[in-house]
């Protein structure tokens, strides 16, 4: 089966089957089946933060549950449980339809819901585990169906229990390659209080000269400046922030001001300081290069885009080696070592 559509970044695969998943009777049945039981299988959303490097052995899971529903309204919160299948950007865009207000900050994220709490995505100040009540999953090894809260979840920035590996510690339920997320329960907390403070939706409402503007206005504010800054999937292939944004020392970081006064850096609330990768990967000059067929946006060092598009696509070997030329080189000049923030396959 081509997994070439079924990634953003738009890099040629296959996987040896592929199985669409609509409901939890068909996980059952699955688990069930005599020549599915044991096979490894690996869970696929929307496939926009996936590097595939190649073809993929076990058994594709394609999440297709859908549905939306308000599940709980009170005065303190709306409950809303999305299915795993739906897209995340149309169920941000139903929710301000339905008057349930609070994820505007994260419109235009690509993806799916169930991939949400993953990687725990963010933008703009807000991130999944400002907006997460619960999630509903079946253990693939047991066929077991289990519900966990934010704090089971193990939150973190890019992170989560589903991306960690049990390693057979006492506390540790690392659930990387076990857990089929089936739906999720966003909590929208009530009275709606916009979050703004970010510089470039700052810059939105001086513009607007619009210092109360109301949740549709975000929404829309964010799919403008997202829309600038970030390459549409769909004409050219990514997957989205390359690396994460890595934390340092006040200690490391006053080190690296006193070589580099411009550089981009925020304090964090635990006494960190966390620099932006993007100025970083500029700094180092990589801005708009391009090597074999993958290349870094000119709009945003960030990220990696795929330059030979679906008919001479990058391969996901060269995705990597640029991301390590490009490791290796802010590693060279900071000392930081960048992380990759997608799931490399
Ligand atoms: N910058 C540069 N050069 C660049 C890119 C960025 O100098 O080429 C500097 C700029 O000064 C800019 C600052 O870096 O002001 C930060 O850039 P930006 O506001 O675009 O945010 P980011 O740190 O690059 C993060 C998330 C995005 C999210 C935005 C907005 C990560 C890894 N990325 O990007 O998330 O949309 O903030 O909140 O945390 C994603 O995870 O896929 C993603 C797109």
């Amino acid at each position: 089966v081509p997994l070439q559509p079924h990634n953003s970044f738009g890099i040629v695969a296959r996987a040896h089957a592929l199985v669409r998943i609509a409901n939890e009777a068909d996980v059952a049945a699955l688990l069930a089946h005599p020549r599915w039981h044991a096979a490894p299988k690996f869970v696929l959303g929307g496939g926009s933060n996936i590097v595939l490097t190649g073809d993929v052995k076990s058994l594709v899971l394609k999440i297709e549950i859908m549905g939306r529903r308000l599940v709980e309204e009170t005065p303190r919160a709306w409950i809303v449980e999305v299915g795993a299948g739906e897209t995340w950007h149309d169920t941000v865009r139903w929710t301000l339809d339905q008057g349930y207000l609070g994820l505007e900050n994260m419109a235009l994220i690509p993806g799916t819901v169930g991939g949400a709490p993953v990687q725990n995505i963010g933008a703009y100040g807000v991130e999944l585990q400002d907006r997460f009540e619960s999630l509903d999953a079946i253990d693939l090894d047991t066929g077991r169906s289990f519900t966990l809260d934010a704090a089971q979840c193990a939150f973190g920035y890019r992170d989560s229990v589903f991306k960690h590996v049990a390693a057979g510690g006492p506390n540790d339920f690392g659930l990387a390659g076990r857990a089929l997320i089936t739906r999720v329960r966003l909590r929208l907390p009530r009275p709606w209080k916009p979050v703004l403070g970010y510089l470039d939706l700052e810059r939105k409402m001086a513009e607007a000269g619009n210092h109360a503007p109301g949740a549709r206005q975000i929404f829309d504010w964010i799919c403008a400046i997202r829309t600038a800054k970030l390459p549409d999937w769909r004409v050219l292939g990514n997957a989205g922030s390359f690396f994460k944004n890595p934390t340092v020392t006040p200690e490391q970081c006053a080190d690296i001001i006193a070589r580099d006064p411009k550089i981009v850096h925020y304090p964090m609330a635990d006494g960190s300081i966390k620099l932006a990768a993007g100025w970083l990967i500029d700094a180092c000059g990589w801005k708009g290069k391009t090597m074999g067929n993958a290349g870094v946006y000119e709009k945003q060092a960030l990220v990696l885009v795929n330059r030979g598009g679906r008919s001479h696509p990058a391969t996901g070997g060269e995705v990597m080696t640029l991301a390590k030329a490009i490791q290796t080189s802010v590693y060279e000049r900071f000392g930081i070592r960048l992380e990759p923030e997608p799931v490399v396959v």
